[in-house]
């Protein structure tokens, strides 16, 4: 059971950090992550990530497939043996076009239980690990799903892959965040997927930045 977590992120998936109004630059942002729990870096050592939205990404993105349009529901770093517990996100720039979130365990396991025990393989240039989307670590279940780095097993998990993508579809639905409102967001990725919303008429330019953190024993126990 999860104590002292921000407000609302247990029962709707996210926590609004910051206000719209309050100003910020990117060390208060980092600062704001490490009050919630350990940075994770990236694959690539950086301790933040800057996302825009673009036409084309290199190959394995979300921005490749999709390009400035919707995202569909994911969690981030599927493709770690244990995700990041938590994502902060910091949006600057035209923040008319929502992100959504949804919660993971509830939808995948009204599909059943074939279907979250279903087996994956996240291959890596690192090397590989096998997966489903429900792990359970040290007692606390993990919820995970990126059909971009996880690759079905037999002909009963890619049965599974088609049922999870058409039970997650539908990006603009969910509980939205409303970046009108707030500039900085937590958002719990254990339990909750998250999509990009379509975007607003003229949409301007868009940035998000992305702080991936641990397990905080700060704020959790059990
Ligand atoms: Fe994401």
């Amino acid at each position: 059971m999860a104590t002292n977590l921000p407000m609302n992120i247990s029962s709707v998936g996210f926590s609004k950090i910051e206000n719209r109004n309050a100003s910020l630059n990117i060390s208060q942002f980092i600062n704001l992550a490490r009050q919630v729990g350990p940075i994770i870096p990236s694959p690539n050592g950086n301790i933040y990530e800057t996302l825009k939205c673009r036409e084309n990404g290199p190959p394995g993105t979300y921005s490749s497939e999709y390009g400035k349009g919707l995202f569909p529901f994911h969690t981030d770093g599927a493709y770690m043996q244990v995700p990041p517990r938590f994502i902060l996100l910091w949006c600057e720039g035209d923040y008319r076009r929502k992100t959504y979130v949804r919660n993971l365990g509830q939808t995948l396991a009204e599909l059943g239980s074939y279907i979250y025990d279903a087996k994956f393989v996240v291959r890596r240039r690192t090397g590989h690990f096998y997966t489903s989307p429900r792990t359970v670590r040290m007692r606390r279940t993990i919820w995970r799903w990126d059909s971009h780095c996880m690759s079905p097993l037999g002909a009963r998990s890619s049965a599974a892959v088609g049922q999870i993508m058409n039970s997650l579809e539908g990006a603009d639905s969910g509980n939205s965040v409303d970046w009108l409102d707030a500039s900085v967001v937590l958002i719990d990725n254990w339990n909750f997927s998250h999509a990009r919303g379509t975007a607003p008429p003229d949409e301007r330019a868009r940035v998000i930045h992305r702080i991936y953190i641990g397990e905080s024993n700060v704020l959790e126990e059990g």
